[in-house]
C-alpha cells in the first residue's frame, strides 16, 4: 500500500545500519507511533533528543550492574515462585521496584497480607493495551491517520498519569529523612538528581519500563517452556547450578561463573530473539555495503526516506555462522562460537540496549531460584513452539509447564 521495504539478513548490512553508518539512518515513523505513551523518551527520538536520554539513563545502568540482589531479585522472586503452582503468571514487579522504587506488586494481588492496590494492578492492564495500540499504529504505516481508539486513548493517558504520580509523590517526597535512609538503589531517585522536570522523568520511565518488561519476561517464558521439552538440557542445567550453590542464594559473582546457564540464555535469544526484525528509515541518500548490482555482492543505493529492515530471527539462523543445525537449540554451540554482528539480540552501536546486564542478571537469577526451588519442570504442551510477535516475540500458547518440589509436598 504504497510502503517499499528493502529486508536484509547480511550481518555487514547490519554493522552499517546501526553502527558504520549510524549517522544517515533514524527510527522513522515509530517515534510518532510511540509517542502518546512515551513521550520525548529514548526509545521513541532521534538525534539530539536522544542522545540527552542516552547521557542521562546510562550512567544508571553501570551502577545497576551490581544492583542489590536481595531487594530487586529476590523479593519478587520468591512471591512469584509462591504464585507458581497456582498460575505462574508474569509480572512488572521488579522492575518497577528498581526503576519506581515502588513496585506495582501485582504478584500480591489476592495474598491475605495484599498492600498491592487495585490502582497499580489497572496500570499493569493499562500499560499492556496501550503497547497493544502502539503496536497496531506501527504496523498500520501511513494509514494509521484513520486509526482512532477509545480504549487505547485512555489507557494510555491513565498509563502515564499513573506514572506522573510515582513522579509527583518522588519529588515531594526526595528531602524527606525516610528516603534517604533508605539504601537500596532507585533509578528514579538517581534520575531527581540530575532533573526534577515531572515529564521528563515520567517520560524516561515509562520508555525503560515498556523496553524492560515483555523483553525479560519473554526470555523467561521460552527459556522455561524448551526447559520443559528438553530434560537433556535441564538435567545439565540443574548439575551445574545446584551443587555450587548448596541451597544458598547466587550472587551477582556466582550467576557471572555459571558458563552452561549463560550459553542457555544466548541460545534462547538466539532462536528465539525477543526483537526478531526491527526497521530504520534513512534520512540522507545512502548506501548499504551490499546487496547490489548484477550477483547482489556490490554497494546497494538507499534513497532517502527508504525503510531498511533486518531480522535478527533469520540471520541468528544463518548456518554459515552457527552451523547446519543452527534451527536447533544446542547450548553447547556458544563453546568458543565468536558471532559478531550475526548475534545481535541486543542490537549494537551507539544504541545497544542499555539493560542487557540488567536483564541477563535477572534472567539468570530468576532461573537459579526456580531450580533451586522445583524438583521437576514438565511440559504440558504437546505443540511445537509457534511464535506471536507483539512488540516483543513470546509464545503463541504461553508457558503451559508443570513445577513440582518433593519438599513443599
Ligand atoms: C532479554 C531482555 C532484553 C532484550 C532482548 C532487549 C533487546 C533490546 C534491543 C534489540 C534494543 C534495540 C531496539 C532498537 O534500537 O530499535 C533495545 C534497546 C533498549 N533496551 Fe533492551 N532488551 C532487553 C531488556 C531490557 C531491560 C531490562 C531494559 C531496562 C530496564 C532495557 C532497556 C533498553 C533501552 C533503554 C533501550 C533503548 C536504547 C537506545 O535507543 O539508545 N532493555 N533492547
Amino acid at each position: 500500500m504504497g510502503r517499499s521495504m528493502i529486508e536484509t539478513i547480511d550481518p555487514v548490512n547490519i554493522q552499517a545500519v546501526l553502527a558504520h553508518q549510524f549517522e544517515d539512518f533514524d527510527l522513522g515513523s515509530r517515534n510518532d507511533c510511540m509517542r502518546p505513551l512515551l513521550g520525548e523518551g529514548i526509545f521513541a527520538s532521534d538525534g539530539p533528543v536522544w542522545e540527552h536520554s542516552r547521557a542521562l539513563l546510562r550512567p544508571n545502568f553501570v551502577r545497576a550492574q551490581v544492583s542489590d540482589m536481595n531487594n530487586v531479585y529476590e523479593k519478587h522472586v520468591s512471591r512469584l515462585i509462591r504464585k507458581i503452582p497456582v498460575d505462574g503468571s508474569t509480572t512488572i514487579d521488579s522492575a518497577t521496584e528498581f526503576l519506581f522504587g515502588k513496585s506495582v506488586d501485582t504478584l500480591l494481588a489476592n495474598e491475605s497480607n495484599s498492600t498491592a492496590n487495585s490502582t497499580s494492578n489497572a496500570f499493569a492492564q493499562d500499560f499492556q493495551i496501550s503497547q497493544a495500540g502502539i503496536l497496531l499504529r506501527i504496523r498500520l504505516g501511513g494509514l494509521k491517520a484513520f486509526y482512532r481508539d477509545k480504549a487505547f486513548t485512555k489507557a494510555t493517558e491513565d498509563s502515564r498519569e499513573y506514572c506522573m504520580g510515582i513522579v509527583r509523590e518522588a519529588l515531594a517526597n526526595r528531602d524527606s529523612p525516610k528516603s534517604s535512609s533508605d539504601q537500596s538503589y532507585v533509578f528514579l531517585h538517581e534520575l531527581m538528581k540530575q532533573s526534577q522536570d515531572e515529564k521528563m522523568l515520567a517520560d524516561q520511565l515509562l520508555n525503560l519500563l515498556l523496553a524492560g518488561r515483555d523483553s525479560t519476561a519473554g526470555l523467561l517464558s521460552i527459556l522455561f517452556l524448551t526447559l520443559a521439552k528438553r530434560q537433556d538440557i535441564l538435567l545439565k542445567l540443574r548439575e551445574e547450578v545446584l551443587p555450587k550453590l548448596d541451597g544458598r542464594k547466587p550472587s551477582f559473582e556466582d550467576l557471572k561463573s555459571m558458563t552452561y546457564l549463560t550459553w542457555c540464555l544466548k541460545e534462547t535469544l538466539r532462536v528465539y530473539p525477543i526483537v526478531p526484525i526491527n526497521v530504520r528509515v534513512a534520512n540522507k541518500n545512502t548506501t548499504l555495503p551490499t546487496g547490489g548490482g548484477p550477483n547482489g555482492n556490490l554497494p546497494l543505493f538507499i534513497p532517502k526516506g527508504q525503510e531498511v529492515m533486518y531480522s535478527s530471527f533469520s540471520i541468528h539462523r544463518l548456518p554459515e555462522v552457527f552451523g547446519e543445525d543452527a534451527e536447533e537449540f544446542r547450548p553447547e554451540r556458544w563453546e568458543g562460537l565468536k558471532p559478531g554482528w550475526a548475534y545481535t539480540p541486543f542490537s549494537g552501536g551507539p544504541r545497544i540496549c542499555l539493560g542487557q546486564q540488567f536483564a541477563m542478571t535477572e534472567a539468570a537469577y530468576t532461573t537459579v531460584r526456580i531450580l533451586q526451588e522445583f524438583d521437576h519442570i514438565e511440559s504440558r504442551d504437546p505443540e511445537p513452539f509457534k511464535e506471536n510477535v507483539t512488540l516483543t516475540l513470546a509464545s503463541q500458547n504461553g508457558t503451559k509447564v508443570a513445577l513440582t518440589s518433593s519438599q513443599k509436598q
